[in-house]
């Protein structure tokens, strides 16, 4: 049956969502709000549907509400919302969109009668664009009340999301191990980059430099686990190289010394664990 979807934060998340929701899901995406009116209507017209707003009290009933306003604003967009719809949020599903935050959240609208859940696609959603051309395949972590599950269940896999659930109080790790795989890796190639300019390398060569290490390492990782895929002094238990190599880089840049050390540390605790869990 079709259901309607209002939205309230029209970014990319947000734009993203709704555009997919309403090819694939049967969902018809109703009213749409965000801070600054020209975001709605911006997402009125990348969605192909909607009403733009501005004001909550604005928006109609609805039978789903996904809030996906950065992760600061959603207790406070939540509380917003409650006072702004009271009793119409009965029985509606409301859920945002935050790795780090569970619905817990969302107590305000669920003290109104409504079923709370969050659903986190695991994607760099780096435009609306991007994110409906790459969504498909993306694993997305659900927790919430069963009704919530049920329905973001049911609706991200129709759009292509790959679905499983995750414990509430498991998220704030969870959402660090995103952190640690996708924005980390992206730090340490910004010091790996200071590094080689610091000690000379061309220029021209930067960027082959990065292509043949961080594409032979991102293959052999998803071939044979982290384990298998680390080589280096700390692998191969070279002691006297990170000793003399970490204080080279303490002296060049202390924090990157500081990482040096305690990278070293772990990668000779990962060969011997041997942990393949890719
Ligand atoms: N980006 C990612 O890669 C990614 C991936 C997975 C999950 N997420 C999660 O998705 C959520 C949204 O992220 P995003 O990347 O889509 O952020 P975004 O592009 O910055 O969009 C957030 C939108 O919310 C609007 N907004 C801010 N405060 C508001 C409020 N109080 N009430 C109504 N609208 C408000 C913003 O304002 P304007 O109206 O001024 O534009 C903006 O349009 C976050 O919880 C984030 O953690 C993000």
């Amino acid at each position: 049956m079709l259901k309607t979807l209002n939205v309230i934060g029209c970014g990319r998340v947000g734009q993203t969502l709704a555009a997919l929701l309403h090819q694939h899901a049967q969902v018809q995406v109703q009213d749409l709000y965000s801070r600054s009116f020209s975001s709605a209507e911006q997402a009125a017209q990348f969605v192909g549907a909607g009403q733009p707003v501005t004001e909550l009290a604005q928006m109609r009933a609805a039978d789903v509400w996904l809030l996906s306003v950065p992760d600061a604003q959603v207790g406070a967009a939540a509380q917003a919302l409650a006072e702004a719809q009271g009793p119409n949020l009965a029985g509606a599903i409301v859920f945002h969109s935050s790795g780090f935050l569970s619905a817990a959240v969302l107590q305000p609208l669920q003290a109104l009668g409504s079923h709370v859940g969050s659903a986190h696609p695991v994607l760099n959603f780096a435009s609306p664009d991007t994110g409906v051309r790459q969504f498909a395949g993306t694993p997305c972590g659900l927790e919430g009340d069963a009704a919530a599950l049920a329905w973001l269940h049911s609706a991200l896999t129709a759009i292509g999301g790959r679905c499983f659930e995750i414990a509430s109080a498991d998220k704030p790790l969870y959402h660090a191990a995103a952190v640690f795989s996708s924005n980390f890796t992206v730090v340490l190639q910004g010091i790996a980059q200071d590094a080689w300019h610091s000690a000379g390398v061309p220029p021209e060569l930067m960027r082959p430099l990065t292509a043949a290490l961080l594409q032979s390492t991102v293959d052999n990782v998803l071939a044979m686990g982290p384990s298998k895929a680390l080589t280096g002094p700390a692998a191969r238990g070279d002691t006297a190289v990170v000793q003399a190599q970490g204080d080279v880089v303490q002296h060049w840049s202390a924090p990157a010394g500081d990482v040096y050390k305690t990278l070293s540390e772990l990668a000779a605790q990962l060969k011997k664990v041997g942990k393949t869990r890719v």
